[in-house]
């Protein structure tokens, strides 16, 4: 028998289905509410609302369990490639080695962008946010491409918009890079995988060769895989419901990039690693500010710590734990601010403040720590996260067109003023 809620409403009851999912996920299915009962729900930050059925990602926050269509998340890192997990995350299966191949040479096509592209980063002032950068190219590429903006285009030009994101992205990321260092850029040197080629555009100059070092490409591959996807999160929420409305998926995947620029969400890579400049420059006692994080008249939080689905720990923290120390080993580094990190840590684990409300370090505590180790400057490091999410966006994207899903619009409940009559200027106090 198929299970179902309760609900009274005055003398009235309503019996509303229970929706399990695959991995036996509960859900009181509400689509009906509204239309049975003259009634609403609220749920201010979408706390307990399931905006869609997605067959992409699974999420256990209680349990630590993190899974791309059904593959644990610990074995994708130590076993995949990033370009493999896009294309797992995008089409539903692993791909074989013929379509792994085509797809990584497709891919491979498309990482130039069109010359007249460069001159818009010689419009940006000195100084300009790379994020703000990222989102306002990623929209301009709708203008390069128009026959993207087609609702009703064919499938073959969607597979094409989704190979030119994934192949342009670190292209115009290193270009936001080499710009703001007023150094020439590096063209994509397409002999070279996914991974290599872009530490070389980031990090290389066309004066000498650039070697990469096998230590550093595969904590930026664990990376990169670890942010490819993390279900109906902020920023996956913007692209589906801007592209509900048949906007463009490039424009949807800019509106992405916006929304993981906030320091409650992807920003908090750079946050983290301000944060601890601050305590820093402050005389490094680490009291004061775990006092700050504790105290309610006070706005500062401990960023990097806790999350709104993981209450036990983020797996993706713990994978990259490890990583990080193999990249601050090989590379030898000894920087006070990461010493700072280590005790703050610390720290704040012992606390009971912090016990008490299950807050552990993110994915966004280690993974600012890794790209400060690797020389990349902190306003980078959220474009960083954008690139690893691209797949992951894309992937909601196609799933909310493919399911048909309505215009995201959601109900509210007004409590601004009632009705009453409009007041002549002179008349006014
Ligand atoms: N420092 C101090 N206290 C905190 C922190 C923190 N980082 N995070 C949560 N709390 C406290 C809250 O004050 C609240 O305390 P209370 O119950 O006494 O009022 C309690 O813990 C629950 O916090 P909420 O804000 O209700 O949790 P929510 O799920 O809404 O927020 C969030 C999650 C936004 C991630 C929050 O933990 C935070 O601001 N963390 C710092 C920013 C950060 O690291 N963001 C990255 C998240 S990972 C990602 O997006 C990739």
């Amino acid at each position: 028998m198929s299970e179902i809620a309760k609900i009274q409403l005055g003398d009235k009851q309503y019996e509303l289905p229970i929706i399990t999912g695959s991995e036996d996920e509960k859900g009181i299915d509400i689509s009906k509410l509204r239309a049975l009962t003259n009634h609403v729900t609220l749920d201010i930050g979408f706390k307990n609302t399931g905006a869609t059925k997605s067959a992409i990602t699974y999420l256990d926050g209680e349990n630590g369990i993190l899974q791309y269509r059904g593959y644990p998340i610990e074995q994708l890192a130590e076993q995949s490639t990033f370009l493999e997990v896009a294309y797992l995350l995008i089409n539903g299966d692993l791909p074989n080695k013929k379509e792994l191949d085509y797809y990584t040479e497709s891919i491979r096509h498309h990482t130039l962008v069109h010359e007249d592209m460069s001159r818009f980063f010689q419009a940006f002032p000195t100084g300009a946010h790379p994020m703000g950068i990222l989102s306002t190219m990623v929209a301009s590429l709708s203008t390069f491409y128009p026959e993207s903006q087609d609702p009703n285009r064919a499938m073959a030009d969607v597979e094409l918009t989704i190979t030119r994101l994934l192949a342009k992205l670190p292209t115009l990321a290193a270009m936001a890079h080499k710009y703001s260092l007023g150094q020439p850029l590096l063209y994509p040197k397409n002999s070279l995988n996914y991974i290599d080629n872009f530490l070389r555009m980031m990090f290389g100059l066309p004066v000498e060769e650039y070697e990469v070092d096998p230590v550093i490409a595969d904590a930026m591959n664990k990376l990169l895989i670890l942010h490819a996807d993390h279900e109906q999160n902020c920023s996956a929420s913007t692209v589906r419901i801007v592209g509900s409305s048949q906007a463009n998926l490039y424009s949807s995947i800019s509106a992405g990039v916006s929304a993981l620029w906030g320091p409650l969400h992807g920003g908090a890579n750079q946050a983290v690693i301000e944060m601890l400049e601050s305590i820093r420059k402050d005389g490094g006692g680490m009291k004061k500010w775990i006092d700050k994080a504790k105290d309610k008249n006070d706005s500062f939080r401990l960023m990097g710590f806790g999350h709104r689905v993981y209450k036990n720990f983020d797996p993706r923290a713990t994978i990259i734990k490890t990583a990080c120390d193999n990249v601050l080993e090989r590379l030898g580094i000894d920087d006070p601010i990461l010493d700072l990190a280590k005790e703050l840590e610390e720290v704040a684990l012992k606390d009971q403040y912090f016990i008490d409300r299950k807050l552990f370090p993110n994915v966004d505590f280690y993974s600012g720590i890794i790209y400060k180790a690797l020389g990349i400057p902190t306003e980078m490091f959220t474009v960083m996260f954008a690139i690893g999410r691209l797949p992951g966006w894309i992937a909601q994207w196609k799933e909310m067109v493919e399911n048909n899903d309505p215009i995201g619009r959601p109900r509210q409940i007004y409590v601004g003023a009632t009705r009453r009559d409009y007041v002549p200027m002179d008349k006014r106090s």
